[in-house]
């Protein structure tokens, strides 16, 4: 059962991209204040100093949920640096530079709290990701990232972990896929859920885990 996150101030970063703006629908229907740092806001999550500011700025942090990030395909030999380093920045650095923030936010409050990062299914089995080299890596950096901050903050009654969804039911992955077969597509609900679950105060001991949200397919 999720205990209530009523007043409970949580960050998610991409909040208003097509899975964020479901998780975000998801916490705050279960009583969570929502906090959307965004560029819409002025704030690139590359940014160190600016995500540094927003979260010193906050009224208090319980969990801080990092869904920002992006995609991009190229077989190996059409894709370059620029290419890698936009995969690596987008998805891995917002995310360790969020992390970062959010611990110093959570110690400054000192009652704990809970991270969830957004690693994908190519990001723990590489081998799905045929032509998504930088991708992959940039979102295997994300599992990575979650395992040793879990591991570094033991202890703290600071818990983190990351969903790994595999393709996502979105307007976007319609648009670009539009003969695929959506059955085993990921619901965003789904994936709100399981960031529900992870967030939650009755999650007591779920720390270090990666999950694969990709039951179906
Ligand atoms: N869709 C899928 O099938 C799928 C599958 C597995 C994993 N994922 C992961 O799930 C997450 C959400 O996916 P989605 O489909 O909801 O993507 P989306 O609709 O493209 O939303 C991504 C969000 O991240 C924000 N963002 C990216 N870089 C940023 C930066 N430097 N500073 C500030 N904001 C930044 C974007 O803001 P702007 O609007 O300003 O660009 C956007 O709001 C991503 O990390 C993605 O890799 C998605």
């Amino acid at each position: 059962m999720i205990e209530s996150l009523a007043g409970r101030n949580i960050v998610v970063t991409g909040g208003r991209g097509a899975l964020g703006k479901v998780v975000v629908d998801r916490l705050m229907r279960a009583g969570a204040v929502c906090h959307l740092p965004g560029r819409r806001a002025g704030i690139d999550l590359t940014d160190q100093p600016a995500v540094d500011r927003f979260y010193d700025a906050l009224p208090g942090l319980w969990a801080s949920v990092h869904l920002a990030g992006g995609f991009s395909m190229a077989p190996i030999t059409e894709a370059g640096r620029t290419d890698f380093m936009q995969m690596v920045e987008t998805n891995a650095l917002s995310a360790f530079l969020c992390c970062r923030a959010a611990v110093r936010t959570l110690r400054r409050t000192g009652g704990g709290g809970r991270i969830v990062n957004v690693s994908a299914r190519p990001g723990l089995d590489p081998r799905r990701g045929a032509q998504m080299a930088a991708y992959a890596a940039s979102k295997a950096a994300v599992a990575a990232l979650t395992l040793a901050l879990a591991e570094e903050l033991k202890g703290e009654r600071i818990l983190v972990n990351a969903i790994a969804p595999s393709t996502i039911d979105t307007a976007a992955n319609r648009e670009a896929m539009p003969a695929a077969d959506r059955s085993a597509w990921l619901a965003p609900e789904a994936a709100a859920e399981a960031v529900l679950q992870l967030v939650s105060p009755a999650n007591m001991e779920i720390s270090g885990a990666v999950l694969p949200l990709y039951a179906r397919a």
